[in-house]
């Protein structure tokens, strides 16, 4: 049997953003920008660079903005136009143009896990990319890339997995698992946020999946766990009962961007890396008086 190839991929977006109010009052998470970028725009780009043809958003209330970033714009294109600046056009288009984009509702934030069952009639029986708009990645090569072809070798789920401090493993799914090569681990064992007593090891899962199809018959068995909410981690866990599941060590760097911590440090790093600020940004943070603050 030939492995299918992935080409569906699942953005869940319908999440509360209760760790940022009040800015995700009447904006969504997503759509809060590290420098003029949405970061819902970087998860996008990534899924095309990897090879995604098809993307589903999983939107909640209030979320048009989403819709409205990646459809056309025919009074600011014009607008743009008649300015003569080609160049926004283009990218305004070109985002627009790179995949196809569908939408579908979670009528209540019950949980990743039940977000990723809104995707069922989507993916149907192939393997599906999950991405999370918390975590933006600047690797070499694109982290879903990465996670992409470990599932070509080893034809079984694959998350992201980064090693956390003990102060942090109460924010991630956890797990433990036998390593079957240089950071890649068969994992037998997850739990969603634990304490530090509970935690099985320094090995988080973070907002990267490609995972089997067979999760959804596992998601419609999974109850509400933690938080009262349906959780991924939980499901995963049950997957592993039935099929391989494997954590990889991607290479690149991680923001997490939920947080307003990670948030400014993403700010901080994209501006060092973009062509236009960088010296000015730099001149900026060596002459910063801290003592000031
Ligand atoms: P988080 O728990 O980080 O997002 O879920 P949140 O609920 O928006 O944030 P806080 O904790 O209240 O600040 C991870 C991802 O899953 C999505 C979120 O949008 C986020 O991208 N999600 C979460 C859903 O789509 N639906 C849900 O019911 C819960």
């Amino acid at each position: 049997m030939t492995v299918k190839k992935v080409r569906k991929a699942v953005i869940p977006a319908a999440g509360m953003g209760t760790r940022f109010l009040p800015a995700t009052k009447a904006i969504p998470k997503e759509m809060l920008p590290i420098l003029d970028i949405p970061t819902l725009q970087y998860i996008v780009e990534e899924a095309y660079k990897s090879g995604i043809t098809d993307i589903l958003i999983i939107i909640g209330r209030d979320k048009e903005s989403i819709v409205d970033h990646f459809d056309y714009s025919i009074e600011l294109e014009n607008h743009l136009e008649k300015q003569g600046k080609l160049e926004e056009l283009a990218e305004m288009r070109a985002i627009a143009e790179k995949v196809n984009i569908f939408y579908v509702r979670q009528k209540e934030a019950k949980g990743l896990g039940h977000a990723v069952l809104c995707a069922e009639s989507f993916v149907g029986d192939e393997p599906f990319v999950v991405l999370l708009g918390d975590d933006v990645i600047e690797a070499e090569k694109p982290a879903t890339k990465q996670l992409i072809e470990k599932y070509y070798e080893y034809e079984n789920t694959v998350v992201a997995l980064i090693n956390v401090d003990d102060t942090d493993v109460s924010k991630y799914g956890i797990i433990t698992g036998d390593e079957v090569e240089k950071g890649v681990f068969k994992i037998n064992d997850m739990v969603e946020k634990p304490s530090l007593e509970e935690a099985p090891s320094r090995q988080a899962v973070i907002g990267r999946y490609v995972i089997s199809p067979k999760i959804f018959e596992v998601l419609k068995n999974t109850p509400p766990g933690k938080g009262n909410e349906i959780q991924l981690t939980d499901a995963l866990l049950g997957l592993t009962k039935e099929e391989s599941v494997y954590g990889y060590e991607f290479s690149g760097d991680r923001y997490d961007i939920g947080n307003k911590m990670g948030f400014v440090h993403a700010n901080i790093e994209f501006g060092l890396r973009d062509p236009e600020i960088k010296n000015e940004l730099k001149e900026y943070l060596k002459g910063l008086d801290l003592d000031k603050f």
